[in-house]
């Protein structure tokens, strides 16, 4: 049996690659923000997953307002960046993984999701940034990665409590994969934030911190929260926390938190960070 051996969650925002590649770690605004991440990094050593289950949401570089699938899946051996607006980046295709992710469209297939199944799409910086945030330099080609899309741009978008109902059923899924791989789960993108429009730059400190605290002991609390409050509450851009509550049905039952780090702001976001692990 597959095994989930903990989750993380953090901000995926372009400017922390565009920072790393410029080596502005230690600079005044980067500091507080870059301490969280060594001891992820070192538990990310210690561990050695085989395979990452990263929910991420597609800004429109491969899936824009004409074509929304709510829920998919990557079963593509390897993944590349593309345009987003400011040149290809030039870093490496992201590693896929094809068995557990057909193993895992069968099984949430079977259990009454739907995802559109993808075997050849270009990922955007909602899966890009993190993985170079783990592996400096990105060195993040050993790991075998499942992107997992879900809507966070064109409404009607899929609920919290369906998103956390979607990342539980992959969770399951994992579980009853015949393997003895190692995986971690990652929701990315959030916290509060809005990047246009009236409110831009609106950030709602307060109520990041409570969806941490709750991701930990409650998660079931936030799926009682409709995208039109997340909206209200944390922004237009606040919706991005579905990613962090799949990624937390994924973990299934009680979770620790072993690390949390909260900076605001970096660039419009509340930036937060957890590693949760299986208890
Ligand atoms: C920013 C935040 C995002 O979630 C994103 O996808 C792109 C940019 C930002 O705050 O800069
Ligand atoms: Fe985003």
């Amino acid at each position: 049996m597959a095994k989930i051996i903990g989750g993380i969650t953090t901000s995926h925002i372009p400017a922390i690659g565009i920072a790393m590649d410029r080596g502005l770690e230690d600079t005044d605004y980067w500091r507080d923000f870059f301490a969280g991440y060594p001891p992820v990094r070192e538990w990310l050593n210690e561990q050695q997953p085989d395979i990452a289950i990263v929910f991420y949401n597609d800004h429109g570089l491969e899936m824009f307002l004409d074509k929304k699938p709510t829920f998919a899946l990557g079963c593509a051996p390897q993944y590349e960046n593309a345009d987003e607006g400011w040149g290809i980046a030039t870093i490496p295709p992201v590693t896929g993984e094809t068995e557990l992710s057909w193993h895992i469209a069968n099984e949430l297939i079977e259990h009454d999701f739907d995802p559109t199944i993808c075997q050849d799409i270009k990922v955007d910086h909602g899966l890009t940034v993190p993985l170079s945030l783990m592996y400096p330099g990105h060195k993040y080609q050993h790991l075998k990665v499942i992107p997992v899309c879900i809507n966070c741009e064109r409404h009607p978008m899929p609920k919290p409590s369906r998103c956390y109902a979607f990342g539980q059923a992959i969770g399951r899924a994992v579980e009853s994969f015949a393997g003895d791989q190692k995986v971690v789960v990652f929701g990315t993108g959030g916290l509060s934030h809005q990047l246009d429009g009236e409110r831009a730059g609106f950030i709602n400190a307060d109520f990041d911190n409570e969806c941490m605290d709750k991701l930990v002991s409650d998660p079931q609390a936030l799926t009682k929260y409709s995208n039109d409050d997340l909206i209200e509450i944390g922004g237009a851009q606040a919706v991005e926390l579905n990613m962090w509550l799949a990624m937390r049905g994924c973990l299934l039952g009680k979770v620790r938190e072993v690390r949390r780090n909260y900076v605001a702001p970096i660039s419009n976001t509340g930036a937060g960070m957890q590693l949760l692990i299986n208890e």
